[in-house]
């Protein structure tokens, strides 16, 4: 048996990239990142909050760029400022995604198309553009979500897109595995994010998910964060091609009818 790996400082001299990470998960991921010793560059579409990140954190540690997850010339950017700046890349977490509730009948193509393209063609992208740079293995982990595995009324350009994850980290991984680079994607359920502010605003949803939860609450960003930092980290050196659900439980029993709910 080797030594067990340290939890404070595993991520001493790696250099992360994170789509999204302006806010809820991926912003909570970057602290923690750099809490452990990772040199972090962070996008999003949304400038003004990226500023307010950057503003918070060290710029030795901390790069940002603004940019749209789901555009391919944004995404190879991101990855040249890691290069640039930091000299090196191990870590890629494609974290950005959206969604609403909408019924199928109901949905604009346009908005079924927008879903994908972030939730689904961005994590493509920074796969992509990613792998080749990491020279010395990596590990990439995707944000997918308890509705990779579990149908929602109203939610069906986001359950497809995450359910899509699931599958792309699987070939990520089986064609990256020979480079030593790990692909596993998260599924968080329930977590308080701006997000899900505006389903904060209706009670009975927050009831709805609560009472679907073995664990009977929400989760915080950072519990999510955690994950993402040991699926980083190489505590997790054998473990590619999983979707690791994060969810109180809430697999076991049933997602929230929330158009029922909403009335809609
Ligand atoms: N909050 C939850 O309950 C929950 C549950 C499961 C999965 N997720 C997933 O977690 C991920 C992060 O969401 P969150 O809850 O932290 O939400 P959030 O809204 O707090 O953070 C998402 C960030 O992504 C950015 N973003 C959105 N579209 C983008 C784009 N096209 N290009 C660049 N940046 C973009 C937003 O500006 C925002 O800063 C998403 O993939 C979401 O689907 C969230």
């Amino acid at each position: 048996m080797s030594d067990p790996v340290p939890t404070s400082q595993r991520l001493d001299g790696r250099v992360a990239v994170i789509t999204g990470g302006a806010s809820g998960i991926g912003l909570s991921t970057a602290r923690r990142f750099i809490a452990e010793g990772a040199r972090v560059v962070i996008s999003d579409r949304d400038g003004a909050a990226l500023a307010r990140v950057a503003e918070d954190l060290d710029p030795g540690l901390l790069a940002t760029l603004e940019g749209d997850a789901s555009d391919e010339s944004d995404v190879a950017a991101l990855v040249e400022v890691a290069i640039d700046r930091f000299g090196r890349l191990d870590i890629a977490f494609a974290n950005a995604g959206i969604g609403g509730p909408q019924r199928i009948v109901d949905c604009d193509l346009n908005e079924w198309s927008r879903v994908l393209d972030v939730n689904l063609t961005g994590p493509f992208l920074l796969i992509k553009h990613a792998a080749p740079h990491m020279t010395a293995g990596g590990s990439i982990v995707v944000t997918a979500s308890l509705n990779a595995v579990q149908a929602g009324t109203g939610m069906a350009a986001y359950c497809s897109s995450k359910a899509g994850v699931a599958m792309l980290v699987e070939v990520a991984a089986l064609e990256l595995g020979p480079q030593g680079i790990r692909v596993n994607a998260i599924g968080p359920g329930f977590v308080r994010t701006s997000l899900t502010e505006g389903a904060f605003a209706v009670p009975a949803i927050v009831e709805g998910y609560a009472e679907n939860t073995p664990l009977g609450r929400h989760a915080h960003p950072d519990e999510i964060a955690g994950l993402v930092a040991y699926l980083a980290s190489d505590e997790s050196s054998f473990v590619s091609g999983t979707l690791q659900l994060i969810d109180g439980g809430a697999h076991i029993m049933r997602y929230p009818d929330i158009l029922g709910i909403l009335g809609a």
